[in-house]
């Protein structure tokens, strides 16, 4: 069972310190794993208070070269020089807001590996691909085509995270999840991954958490706006055992 936060552009240097120190005092169940994913600017400080926890960190993209004149761009090998163990790759947010297409999510994958880094990879259809009967095929596409050829399964895991439902308050339906991890983790096994963790996000708060993480096909969840907070991402830990 993994709990991943995803702070997404938010927090602090002082407001990011005060939270790890908190979740640093919580003992998680064992067999949970909590990966963090704060903004860059602040990895180097979270990874002096982190290290020696049980807690793993991780940055939220890549790119797909490991250094060069890329002006704003901070590569897996950086990521991995402060301290990260984690990279999220695909996030809707860079798919939509920065028309990251899945060739280029399968080369920061590749990146990101051949960094010593291990993938959360993210899919997840939109309310318009929902609606019109897609979502099954457009979730197995992105699959298929952002993985590289040669991934590492055992530095893998998979987020399932509906668009319509990140941010929104809305989260799937248990039937929801069910029905697309099972998918995925058909996908999983006809391509000899199936031991890859499949994660669900998308509206995760303390009232709903207990039950997606007791579901079967639920290995994990990635948390956004309930993971800024320390008395959420309490609660949310308190509820989860391993699968
Ligand atoms: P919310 O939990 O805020 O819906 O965000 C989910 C998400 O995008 C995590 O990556």
């Amino acid at each position: 069972m993994i709990i991943a936060c995803n702070w997404k552009m938010n927090m602090t240097t002082e407001t990011a310190l005060d939270l790890v120190a908190d979740m640093a005092t919580q003992v998680a169940v064992t067999g949970v794993q909590r990966i963090i994913f704060p903004p860059f600017p602040l990895l180097a400080a979270i990874h002096m208070r982190v290290a020696g926890t049980d807690i793993l960190m991780g940055g939220q993209d890549c790119h797909t070269e490991q250094k060069g004149a890329f002006t704003g761009d901070v590569s897996a090998s950086m990521l991995s020089d402060v301290g990260c163990k984690w990279v999220i790759i695909g996030h809707s947010e860079r798919r939509q807001l920065h028309h990251e297409t899945n060739d280029l999510i399968a080369a920061k994958v590749a990146a990101a590996q051949s960094a010593g880094l291990s993938v959360m990879l993210c899919v997840g259809e939109t309310e318009q691909d929902r609606r019109a009967g897609a979502s099954d095929a457009v979730v197995l596409d992105m699959l298929a085509s952002s993985l590289p050829a040669d991934i590492d399964p055992t530095r893998l895991a998979i987020a399932y995270e509906p668009v319509w439902a990140i941010g929104t308050g809305q989260n799937a339906s248990e039937a929801e999840i069910s029905a697309m991890h099972n998918r995925i983790g058909g996908f999983l096994a006809a391509s000899n991954m199936k031991h890859v963790p499949v994660l669900y996000g998308g509206s995760v708060k303390p009232d709903n958490a207990a039950a997606i993480m007791a579901m079967a096909s639920v290995d994990g969840v990635l948390v956004g706006g309930a993971s800024l907070d320390a008395h959420s991402i309490k609660a949310i830990t308190d509820q989860s055992a391993p699968n």
